[in-house]
């Protein structure tokens, strides 16, 4: 287990088996310390786990001091609430820090300078939500590369994921005797930007769970979020699906993301759960929401015992206490950013005299000429080239359009880069557009080096990732990285999924 926590789309049962195990064994310290505060009584919220073996005990943590810093840069009542409970019950003291009071707020700093200031100040753990995606993954690679020993923990960044509020599902799902293999779940709500969706349904996906999918108002749960998920049922606005669910998931629709707001009244007013579909639901089944509610679920079921969102926002308590508690105990970097190696499939060398005729543009003395290019495609690879500073304004670098490509009886496009070779790199990442490519090398002695590359993995600090949210379009020092998977772009910071040709090509 990573000592910070910052989301990612797979874990393994190994991996869930371990957070439960931590969180279930911070349970009752959690009742301990709510009774020590409470004179003695028992926390309400999860009245109907009373008898559970799970909340008795009489474990003690001896936590070393470590200075937590929760910082909430978006709107939070009970991830914060939790967070600070869960920090004081191991005898700690946070500092809770809201958007208005920072200089990332007021001023406009960058997320890094800000961040850094509590580095400066002896943070030890860093909690924190915000509207910029990847910022937590970002600000934990960096701070940590820049000497500060902090482990980050992602309390919500923008619509991307909310790995802890994950994993107290996880523990409300256990706790309520719903966790198995195979368990059918459906979700409702807000499953495009409703970043606690994404988080749940990645830390249950080792239990394999049959997933009915109701998004409200065309809020469709998207790639990568989807992928590898058994998904059996999928309508837009109908709840019917929900009916025969062991596990029904709601959550409200997120109408700051939404950025034609208006459809929001009419969403609201639609899809409410309310007494006559309870009656109508799975025998034993939970409803499960993170809060907070809106229309979606009716204020005549609010005290039903079916619906276990308190239970879910007291587990927050126990859950973060474990997260704080490892982070405070374990230091573990996080795993780095691993470029990938450019693979060469295959180098000869030869003449380098085309044969007459077959070419209707001439070899440059020196220089690369970049054949085999579907046509049209050159254009795109020019731009790329120039914007990736591979080749200077100087050189010219025709492309030719729709050249008749001898043996293949097919229009093809060809790029000459006069006075110069293009990098290995260049090449791999001309093949993820142009697979057929061929990157010739002419030395200028005749001989010409061809080569073959496969097409690059990763794509770093070339495009721009085209969602305003990510790090990467708010903080200068966030380098763009893309990971490539079946010919799309995947950003590293927020997920989002691109298109290759409209991310290279712009
Ligand atoms: C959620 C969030 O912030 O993503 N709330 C929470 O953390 N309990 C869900 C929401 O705000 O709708």
């Amino acid at each position: 287990m990573t000592t910070s926590i910052l989301g990612k789309p797979d874990y393994t049962m190994e991996e869930v088996q371990e957070i439960l195990e931590g969180a279930r064994s911070m349970v009752p310290v959690a009742v301990e310390a709510y009774r020590k505060i409470n004179r003695g009584a028992f926390p309400p919220a999860i009245k109907m786990f009373e008898d559970s073996a799970l909340v008795s005990g009489n474990i003690t943590r001896n936590t070393p001091p470590t200075n937590v810093i929760i910082q909430i840069l978006e709107e939070s009542t009970r991830t914060a609430g939790s967070f600070r409970r869960a920090a004081k019950n191991l005898g700690l003291d946070p500092v809770v820090i809201h958007m208005a009071a920072t200089s990332r707020g007021g001023k406009g700093e960058s997320p890094l300078d800000d961040a850094e200031q509590h580095m400066i100040q002896g943070a030890g753990i860093y909690i924190l939500r915000t509207s910029v995606e990847g910022e937590p993954k970002f600000l934990a690679e960096k701070l940590q590369s820049m000497g500060y020993q902090i482990s980050v923990i992602n309390a919500g960044d923008g619509k991307h994921r909310h790995p802890t509020q994950g994993r107290l599902d996880l523990l409300t799902l256990d706790i309520s005797g719903k966790l198995k293999k195979g368990m059918k779940i459906g979700i409702g709500g807000d499953l495009k930007y409703g970043r606690t969706v994404h988080s749940i349904l990645s830390v249950l996906k080792p239990f394999e769970p049959e997933v009915s999918l109701v998004p409200f108002g065309g809020l469709e749960l998207e790639s990568p979020y989807r992928d590898g998920l058994n998904i059996v049922g999928e309508e837009e606005g109908n709840l019917e699906l929900l009916l025969d669910c062991d596990v029904i998931y709601l959550t409200r629709v997120q109408q700051k993301r939404i950025a034609v707001p208006t459809d929001f009244d009419r969403i609201q007013r639609v899809y409410i759960t309310n007494l006559a579909f309870l009656e109508r639901a799975k025998k034993g089944c939970i409803i499960m929401h993170p809060g907070p509610r809106r229309g979606e679920i009716s204020d005549e079921i609010r005290r039903d015992p079916r619906l276990v969102m308190s239970a879910q926002a007291w587990l927050g308590i126990p859950e973060r206490m474990n997260e704080i508690w490892i982070a405070a105990t374990q230091h573990k970097p996080v795993q780095g950013f691993s470029r990938g190696e450019v693979e060469i499939l295959s180098e000869e060398n030869k003449p380098a005299r085309t044969k007459p005729g077959t070419m209707t543009i001439g070899s440059p003395e020196r220089g690369t000429v970049i054949d085999h290019l579907p046509a049209g495609a050159g254009d795109m690879i020019k731009a790329l080239l120039r914007k990736a500073g591979w080749v200077n304004s100087e050189q010219t670098v025709p492309v030719s359009d729709f050249v008749d490509s001898p043996g293949r009886r097919c229009k093809k496009d060809i790029i000459v880069v006069h006075g110069d070779f293009i990098s290995n790199e260049a090449g791999a990442l001309i093949t993820l557009l142009a697979p057929d490519a061929t990157i010739n090398h002419i030395r200028g002695d005749g001989i010409l080096t061809k080569m073959k590359f496969a097409p690059a993995k990763g794509i770093c600090g070339l495009c721009q990732c085209h969602n305003g949210d990510c790090i990467t379009n708010h903080d200068g020092e966030a380098e763009t990285r893309f990971l490539v998977r079946d010919e799309k772009a995947i950003c590293y910071w927020c997920e989002t999924i691109h298109n290759l040709p409209a991310l290279i090509g712009k």
